[in-house]
């Protein structure tokens, strides 16, 4: 299928997805909504990808939920519709997801960048939830995710003033894993996405969602958890070659199984 309002395309073991509607500063309408998630759901089923990066222009990763598609929207049909749920697609990828953020990470951009596993930011980033000055609030996680990795403090005054992070700040804050200065940005988020693509999938998936069960768990659980993955790891054909290639000081060929 042709995408209007992403560009899609792989590199290697890598998918990668553009948003792109420049005119918009990538606003997150329901067209591109309905084609990230096509796009992803793709890369998800395909034993060729590994990892997916997430990425928009230099100028916006993306400004937020299209707010001219929003504007007539109304109570009960946004309730009925259940809007925003569709949102969450990127939040339910198995597979590891890079966002690469230059430029405006707002509202629903910032919401869609914290729905990734790994955020890499460029020195020109900004990272803000606006919605309290259009009269709304977040909607597709930003209270629950912002508050979780920033504390509570930092995320209310973000969430009831608007004001918005620099990389810096966001780096300070623990918001993003690092800052590379923007014209690295995509290069560094490829290298990591690469890395990750060529490790054994199925340590790579079960790792993933361990670390994310420390968010809904208790850690007596968490560990429990934790260790029943690990020891169910021991069943692979990537574990024995892992390790054989450890003790043959040469690097490991992952089969994914
Ligand atoms: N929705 C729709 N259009 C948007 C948009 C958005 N979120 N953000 C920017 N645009 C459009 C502008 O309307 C403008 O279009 P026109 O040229 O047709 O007028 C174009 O993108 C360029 O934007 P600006 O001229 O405003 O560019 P700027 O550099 O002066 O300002 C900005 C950049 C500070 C990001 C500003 O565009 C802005 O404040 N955007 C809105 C940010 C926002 O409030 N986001 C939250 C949306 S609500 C939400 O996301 C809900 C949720 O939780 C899911």
């Amino acid at each position: 299928m042709a995408y209007d309002n992403i560009h899609v395309e792989t590199n290697g073991r890598v998918g990668i997805v553009t948003l792109h509607r420049p005119k918009a500063l990538n606003a997150l309408n329901n067209a591109l909504i309905a084609e990230l998630n096509l796009a992803l759901d793709k890369f998800e089923a395909d034993a060729g990808i590994g990892c997916i990066v997430i990425t928009g222009s230099e100028r916006a990763f993306a400004a937020g939920a299209d707010i001219k598609e929003m504007q007539p929207l109304a109570f009960p049909g946004t309730y009925t519709d259940d809007f925003i749920s569709s949102w969450d697609r990127v939040a339910r990828c198995r597979k590891p997801v890079v966002a690469a953020v230059a430029g405006y990470a707002l509202g629903g951009g910032c919401e869609l960048a914290m729905m990734c596993d790994i955020l890499i930011a460029a020195d020109n980033a900004r990272f803000g939830q606006p919605e309290i000055q259009l009269g709304i609030m977040p909607g597709a996680g930003g209270s629950q995710r912002l508050t979780r990795a920033i504390g509570k403090a930092k995320a209310m005054e973000m969430c009831l003033t608007g004001r918005q992070l620099t990389a810096e700040e966001a780096d300070r804050y623990g918001l993003v894993s690092r800052v590379v200065p923007l014209a690295e940005l995509q290069a560094e988020a490829m290298k990591v996405a690469d890395k990750i693509a060529g490790l054994s999938l199925p340590s790579v998936m079960l790792t993933k969602e361990s670390v994310n069960r420390a968010f809904e768990t208790t850690l007596a659980e968490g560990i429990r958890f934790e260790r029943r993955l690990f020891q169910a790891l021991f069943a692979t054909a990537d574990q024995k070659e892992g390790m054989a290639a450890f003790a043959d000081k040469r690097s490991a060929s992952f089969k994914n199984a």
